[in-house]
């Protein structure tokens, strides 16, 4: 897709959902479906956090959410039957249903999407393996979204960041001009699935969902994330996890 044909797209999208008195309908897709191989074999997504797996504090995140009105879960297809079952026995009301994943998060994600309800406006992509967003990164990343089509949050580097190659410095960019992004990235419902389907067709590298609407030159605004919104990826996270959630359980 050409930028200019995205920047079009992208007036059109911003057009349909500034109905300024409709609350849009947002839809979640937590992708849970990885492997977890930096985790070195533990299936981190059913890792116990203060006593309840990972992706459990995920999913109430957006449960808690109002902002939020469904949640499409993709686990691996042999982890439906717990992944359904957590669901139930928590109470959890907001889950629509629960899909298998694919080989890879974009594969996994697209799936997701195929499955949101037809009444979406807004899809927030989150990573099941981020148990400690909360309502508030959630809530300004949808409100973002709502009025450009396509809102991301972010946060500043705290290391500095260097150029390399062959084992040695070869460049020291301007710090300020780079931010971590995390998840939800939250999109026009129309937009993400087109967009994201083209990239599966063009076989598109992806290592997040934003980046296939950059890539098609529609713009993504950035929002206030969360150094605790970590994503759970090797086992020192864990203990991070345990510590935040203790310290908000007052324990
Ligand atoms: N994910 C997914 N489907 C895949 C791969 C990843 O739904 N085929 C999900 C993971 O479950 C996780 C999120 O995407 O919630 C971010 O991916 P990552 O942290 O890389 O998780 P894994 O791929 O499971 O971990 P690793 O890369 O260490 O194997
Ligand atoms: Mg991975």
């Amino acid at each position: 897709m050409s930028s200019v044909l995205g920047k079009i797209l992208s007036k059109l999208f911003l057009k349909k959902i500034l109905k300024p008195n409709k609350k849009p309908f947002c839809s979640a897709v937590i992708a849970a479906a990885g492997s977890g191989e930096r985790m070195g074999g533990t299936d981190k997504i059913f890792v116990p956090l203060c006593g309840e797996p990972v992706i459990l504090w995920t999913i109430r995140a957006f449960e808690n959410c109002d902002a939020v009105r469904e949640i499409v879960l993709v686990v691996r297809s042999e982890k439906i039957p717990d992944a359904a079952k957590l669901c139930k026995d928590a109470g959890i009301k907001k889950v629509s249903v629960v899909v298998s994943g694919g080989k890879t998060r974009a594969e996994s994600v697209l799936r997701g999407i195929n499955e949101v309800s037809e009444k979406a406006d807004l899809v927030a992509i989150h990573d099941g393996a981020r148990p400690l967003v909360t309502g508030e990164v959630i809530t300004t990343a949808i409100e973002k979204a709502r009025t450009c089509g396509a809102a991301v949050p972010m946060v500043p580097l705290s290391d500095t960041v260097k150029k390399h190659k062959d084992g040695y410095v070869t460049h020291t960019p301007d710090r300020g001009e780079f931010c971590c992004v995390q998840t939800p990235q939250v999109f026009d419902y129309d937009m993400i699935r087109g967009v994201l389907t083209s990239a599966a067709e063009n076989g598109w590298e992806l290592t997040d969902d934003a980046s296939a609407v950059e890539k098609s030159g529609i713009a993504v605004a950035l929002t206030r994330g969360s150094h605790r919104n970590i994503k759970i990826t090797t086992p020192e996270d864990l203990l991070f996890a345990e510590a935040v959630l203790s310290g908000r359980m007052g324990i």
